[in-house]
């Protein structure tokens, strides 16, 4: 791994003006943050700072607004939300750079915690522009990056201050890249990886990187049709990406030269309608009637998917193996996730999940907390999966 600077090596920073980049792009319905989990990544920094004396000034975006000003994407709403998760006071400043900025900013005291409004308000933000970086870092000391969820982005607030300021990783995004480092830089092997999900298409590169890199490869999720199909498995009415059954079957060679085993379900459960609780067939994969849908790994699969860990010393966890929102369609991805919770507690696993809808899926088992390290990170937890550098990350590593 390369190395970057945490803040143990930052220094006395009394009184000095602190930029802390985090995500605060959380799901919310309404005034009401849904998933926290981002909130509770950000508080360790954000509270180590201010309890050093830092006047600790909070840099994020939320949504996706280009450059234009809105109120429902205004990082004011997460003011509350971000002061109940630390227990202490949170300020809110209405922009990120310009002097009604600055003269707000003035009148912080050491200690204190604001939110400079989302970053993407400006254009400049995500085109990464030289002249908003110099703007936000003017009368700044000190540049902290506590986002890994947003380090796929080269953006002024996720790399380019990194290059104008001293740069530090926040907590989060140290436990983040150690985890990580963990779990595919260097691992203790054997290693295997769920991926599942419901199109092999946005998966391509993260299942050619893992191949090379994992002993076992476990394929779920409507993705495992298209796997399923180009091993001349008739799918039924499953979803599958039947354009993409010569890549699959690229990447099962690919697997087979890199003595990957790749797991297939073979049993699986098939319903006529997908809804929940509709009645359901569970039957070997060459038993899908033409009129039926894969929509989960089968009990027998998942018993042997659950073999394969217990003799796996790591596991990298992307995706659900079922229709998870759907009951009963998440039986495999709960059980399975049960099982990796079990052997992570009895010490013989170390276990990382992250992106999209995964930790969702962990936490329907009850288990995310079990895990030995669950990102907070969806699109860049991809792109690590993909082997890709991750600008963030790598403007920090200097
Ligand atoms: C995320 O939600 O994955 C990060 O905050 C990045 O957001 P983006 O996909 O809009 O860049
Ligand atoms: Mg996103």
């Amino acid at each position: 791994m390369t190395a970057f600077r945490t803040l143990d090596d930052i220094g006395d920073v009394t009184g000095k003006r602190v930029l802390v980049r985090e995500d605060l792009n959380v799901p919310m319905d309404g005034a009401r943050v849904t998933d926290d989990t981002r909130l509770r990544a950000a508080a360790p920094t954000i509270a180590e700072l201010s309890d050093k004396g830092a006047i600790v000034l909070v840099l994020g975006h939320f949504g996706r607004p280009k450059g234009n000003r809105s109120a429902d994407m205004s990082l004011a709403q997460l003011t509350m939300p971000l002061k109940n998760v630390i227990g202490r006071e949170v300020m809110f400043v209405r922009d990120c750079v310009g002097p009604d900025a600055e003269q707000a900013i003035a009148l912080l005291a050491p200690g204190d915690v604001a939110i400079l409004e989302n970053t993407r308000f400006h254009v400049g933000e995500e085109r990464n522009d030289p002249a908003l970086v110099t703007e936000m870092a003017k009368l700044r000391d000190i540049y902290v990056n506590d986002a890994f969820s947003a380090a796929h982005r080269a953006h002024a607030s996720t790399e380019g201050l990194a290059r104008v300021l001293p740069a530090f990783a926040g907590r989060s995004m140290q436990a983040e890249l150690q985890a990580l480092e963990k779990a595919l830089g260097n691992p203790e092997h054997p290693v295997a990886a769920v991926v599942g999900g419901a199109k092999v298409s946005s998966k391509l590169d993260v299942l050619r990187h893992l191949v090379e890199k994992v002993d076992h490869l476990i394929i779920g999720g409507g993705m495992a049709n298209t796997f399923l199909a180009a091993r001349g498995v008739d799918v039924g009415k499953s979803l599958c990406e039947h354009d993409l059954t010569g890549t699959a079957n690229e990447i099962l060679d690919a697997a087979d030269r890199a003595n990957c085993t790749v797991h297939l379900p073979y049993d699986v459960v098939v319903a006529r309608e997908f809804r929940a609780n509709p009645p359901v067939r569970t039957v070997n994969v060459h038993e899908v009637a033409a009129d039926e849908m894969i929509l989960d790994v089968g009990p027998n699969a998942v018993e042997a998917l659950g073999d394969v860990l217990k003799n796996c010393r790591t596991l990298v966890w992307n995706g659900p193996l079922g229709a998870f929102e759907t009951p009963p369609f998440d039986a495999a991805t709960v059980s399975l996730a049960r099982t990796a919770a079990a052997l992570t507690r009895s010490g013989s696993l170390v276990s990382v999940a992250g992106g999209g809808d995964t930790v969702a899926a962990l936490n329907q088992a009850g288990v995310a907390d079990e895990c030995s390290f669950v990102s907070a990170a969806g699109g860049a937890f991809l792109e690590w999966m993909e082997g890709k550098i991750l600008p963030g990350v790598a403007a920090l590593s200097r």
